[in-house]
């Protein structure tokens, strides 16, 4: 059976890949900042309390996964930030820390955690949710913090993939769409169960040979 490990999956995008995994067959581990958030969920998925800026949380998360291959990690936990420009708002240093602690740091300590557990698999994959907003092709001004912090993800990913892919763990990196959740707002293009389909039948179809690779939602390569 195919053991998952989402996060930030009490609600939104990663409750949404949560639910699907659980219902194709996996063995998911849902990972959130307040398990209590969540009681709601299927029975059968684990949950499993992970702030993805907290050591102690992480050190836990690493201790708990120890004795069992991990096959599939999604690092979809994730805070946005909009407000910030140039020249006018541009939120403080503390707001700008908090979305990096999250986005950045807390994606690659996750992975990092989560490493022994997926050498232990067959042919473990990472999914990272990062956003079109972290494409520097496609900067379109404004959201300083976010765009930064999505940026510095795929290229976590990418940077990940080229030292994983010897162990044969490959490495996909996402934007999930305009998706209607808390963050994506109530006019955004896809619910997240749409996106959740797509993101989870990416990871699946990722193989080596596109290992670092950035994508959409629905399969299609996304500019860097
Ligand atoms: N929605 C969109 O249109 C869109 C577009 C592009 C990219 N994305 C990305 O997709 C991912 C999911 O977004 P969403 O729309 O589902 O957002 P959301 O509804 O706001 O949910 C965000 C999730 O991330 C969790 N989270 C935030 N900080 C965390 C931390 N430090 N540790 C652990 N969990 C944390 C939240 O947990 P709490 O409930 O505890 O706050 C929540 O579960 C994010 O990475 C986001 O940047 C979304």
């Amino acid at each position: 059976m195919t053991r998952t490990l989402i996060t930030g999956a009490n609600r939104g995008i990663g409750r949404a890949l949560a639910e699907l995994a659980h219902a194709e067959g996996h063995k998911v581990i849902a990972a959130m900042r307040d398990p209590a958030t969540a009681t709601d969920l299927p029975q059968g998925i684990t949950r499993l309390k992970l702030d993805v800026t907290a050591q102690g949380d992480l050190d836990a998360m690493e201790h708990a996964l120890a004795s069992q291959p991990l096959d599939r990690l999604m690092c979809n936990a994730g805070l946005g930030f909009r407000k910030d420009r140039i020249g006018g708002d541009t939120g403080t240093i503390a707001e700008w820390q908090a979305v990096m602690a999250a986005n950045v740091t807390g994606v690659f300590m996750t992975i990092s955690a989560a490493l022994p557990a997926l050498r232990r698999a067959n042919g473990a994959k990472i999914s990272i949710i990062s956003s079109q907003m972290g494409s520097s092709t496609l900067a379109a001004g404004g959201a300083y913090a976010y765009r930064a912090s999505k940026a510095a993800a795929l290229n976590i990913g990418m940077t990940l993939a080229a030292d994983l892919k010897a162990e044969g763990i490959a490495v996909g990196i996402y934007h999930p769409g305009w998706v209607r959740t808390d963050m994506g707002g109530t006019r955004a293009d896809l619910s997240a169960e749409e996106s959740a389909v797509g993101l989870l039948s990416c990871l699946e179809a990722l193989t080596l040979d596109q290992t670092g690779g950035f994508f959409n939602w629905d399969g299609r390569p996304h500019p860097v």
